[in-house]
């Protein structure tokens, strides 16, 4: 963890916000690619956290490390946190502290010469404004399963969590005809609905809800009531966790220390179909499980593709950009214009207008 810091280029690598499949492919890309320019590579630990502690929380990743199950290995090596702005961190007190010139002095303390920050919409934020205040170059490359993050079109772990979603989806669907039921599943999709609207086409949804657009619960039951019409004795419902209730609120639990995550609007739908049809329903929430499972191969190629580009910018010196995927290939972009657009699920998209093709209700 303490090992000597040799002289010579050495980059720094760090796993920030909620884990996915496919940061370890990330990172075994990056070891390899940089150790093909010769430099060195130290991970570090538990995001931004690891810059923070003294002695500075780091390992150092050489192709010893990037062994042949690196790639195939849920989560990430490194550790993560989605927590502790270091601009407003929370003290024990419970005030908030900038704590900023403490990580900018980690990164100083481990003689990097640059930084590649695998994370989201919030992560890069956060690490472009440490970038910026500390004059150091960092490159992003975006991993979020929610797949809401601007200018690329996709980011590592969202294949995954698709490909998760569609077996729990395949596996309700014999129970669901067995026992004549409806199933409602409540898959994960921070405030976007890419998940959902996914997995409901490739699992054979009837009803897929997402916060993009609005549903009425007379919709729902009017499909429910057309499958069963169609002599068929099962619907599957797909709900994304930040769809609202009729009353515009989202359905989050109270978590220790306050903090709130979506959660329960699948036991909501599932209980107004019930009212409202009569059908017998069931609701499975799929949570963490859509992050935890081993990387698909798409999430691997992309993964492997995002790393080697990183440290390829790196040596070109090209700084604040994110690696982005776009026309079959990788590209790079601004890291502002990715922090700035959020990539919700575009209503007259091709995804929306299949679903709708296949005569799966929205509830609209
Ligand atoms: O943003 C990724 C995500 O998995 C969301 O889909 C989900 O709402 C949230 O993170 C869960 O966060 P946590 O890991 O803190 O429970």
């Amino acid at each position: 963890m303490t090992a000597p810091i040799k002289a010579g280029k050495r980059i720094g690598i760090l796993t920030s916000g909620g884990d996915c499949a496919g940061l370890n492919a990330v990172i075994r890309a990056v070891v390899h690619r940089a150790t093909g320019y010769g430099w060195q590579v130290l991970g570090i630990k538990e995001g931004t956290q690891g810059l923070l502690q003294r002695p500075v929380q780091y390992q150092t990743l050489d192709l010893g490390c990037v062994d042949g199950h690196m790639m195939r290995q849920g989560g990430t090596i490194l550790g993560t946190t989605n927590r502790g702005d270091p601009f407003a961190y929370p003290m024990p007190d419970g005030t908030l502290k900038d704590r900023s010139d403490e990580i900018i002095g980690g990164y100083r303390e481990l003689g990097l010469d640059a930084l590649i920050g695998i994370g989201g919409d919030g992560s890069f934020a956060i690490l472009h404004k440490l970038a910026q205040k500390g004059g150091f170059p960092m490159v992003g490359v975006p991993k979020t399963i929610d797949n809401d993050l601007g200018k690329t079109e996709v980011s590592v772990g969202y294949d995954t969590a698709v490909a998760v979603a569609v077996e729990a989806l395949d596996r309700l669907q014999p129970t669901a005809a067995s026992h004549h039921r409806v199933m409602v599943l409540e898959v994960m999709g921070r405030d976007a609905g890419h998940i959902a609207l996914a997995a409901g086409i490739a699992g054979g949804a009837d009803v897929i809800l997402i916060p993009e657009i609005a549903y009425s619960i007379e919709s729902i039951a009017a499909k429910i009531k057309d499958v069963r019409d169609s002599g068929r004795n099962f619907a599957l419902v797909v709900v994304s966790e930040a769809v609202k209730t009729l009353e515009g609120t989202g359905v989050k639990k109270v978590l220790q220390g306050g903090e709130k995550r979506y959660g329960g609007i699948g036991d909501y739908i599932g209980e107004k179909i019930a009212d409202a049809t009569g059908a017998e329903t069931r609701v499975t929430v799929l949570g963490h499980v859509q992050r935890g499972s081993m990387p698909s191969p798409r999430d691997r190629l992309i993964a492997s593709a995002f790393g080697v580009h990183a440290v390829d910018l790196i040596a070109e010196g090209k700084f604040n950009r994110m690696v982005a995927w776009a026309n079959r290939g990788v590209i790079d972009v601004p890291i502002t214009e990715a922090i700035e657009h959020y990539s919700c699920v575009e209503l007259d998209g091709a995804l929306v207008k299949t679903a709708r093709g296949l005569n799966i209700s929205f509830g609209d």
